[in-house]
């Protein structure tokens, strides 16, 4: 399993552990941007989806196009019964409540809201965007510590929108991962934006041999094949 970037932050800044991986973890970025078109997957968009939902597009970086492709991924993982969906990173919920009310699935949101882009504002939001949600459950920590505490069903659709570099992208997809049902989907956001390339190096390494479920501009979206 690879490092969890949230277990280094809790050495202090001068540990040569932590001072070791924080280097490693800026070199990766760099060459990330420096081949930033050597690591784009090829574009997938589906034709034809129903128009997007209602949804406050001002509080998320979730575009109408990416919602109305998330709502696709659930929708074909619907037949996955027994799993839970899970979003990593919830921020102001906006996307959280778009997908909790076009499931009868549960909905896990994984956000520590601890700084890191999720403040007590965006907190608050989130509550209030959420509120009455029956099937949703919020686990208010990190997304390495949801994974390890893990006590739901399997997941058979995660969202994972949080942190956007490499080494903590490329531990949420292997850790989740572990956790999804074969033929479940990966949904990976920002993955096409220079200020994000390692986020998109962190996809290509993982998925770039896996099948494609879709692919609008800045979300990928992946089938988890299960070997046996
Ligand atoms: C880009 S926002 C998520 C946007 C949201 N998915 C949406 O559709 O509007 C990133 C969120 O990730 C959260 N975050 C940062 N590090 C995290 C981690 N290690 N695990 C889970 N959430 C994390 C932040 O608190 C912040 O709310």
């Amino acid at each position: 399993m690879k490092t969890d970037p949230f277990v280094i932050k809790k050495y202090p800044k001068w540990h040569p552990i932590r001072l070791a991986f924080t280097a490693r973890a800026r070199l990766i970025e760099q060459e990330a941007r420096w081949n930033f078109p050597k690591y784009a997957l090829a574009e997938k968009i589906i034709p034809n989806l129903p128009p997007a939902p209602d949804a406050d597009y001002s509080n998320t970086a979730v575009t109408p196009v990416q919602m109305q492709h998330l709502l696709y991924a659930l929708s074909a993982t619907e037949h996955l019964t027994d799993t839970v969906v899970v979003e990593v990173g919830s921020y102001r919920g906006v996307t959280t409540q778009v997908l909790a009310r076009a499931t009868a699935r549960k909905v896990i949101a994984v956000d520590p809201y601890i700084g890191y882009g999720g403040s007590d504002e965006d907190y608050r939001l989130f509550q209030s965007n959420t509120a009455g949600l029956l099937n949703l459950i919020h686990e208010r920590v990190s997304s390495g510590e949801a994974v390890r505490t893990w006590k739901h069903e399997p997941v058979s659709l995660v969202f994972i929108d949080a942190l956007h570099d490499y080494v903590n992208t490329g531990f949420d997809i292997e850790a989740w991962s572990s956790l999804m049902v074969d033929g479940g989907i990966l949904a990976m956001h920002d993955t096409d934006q220079k200020s994000f390339a390692g986020t998109r190096k962190a996809v290509f390494d993982a998925c770039h041999n896996a099948k494609q479920f879709a692919h609008p501009n800045n979300l990928t979206l992946i089938y988890l094949e299960k070997s046996n």
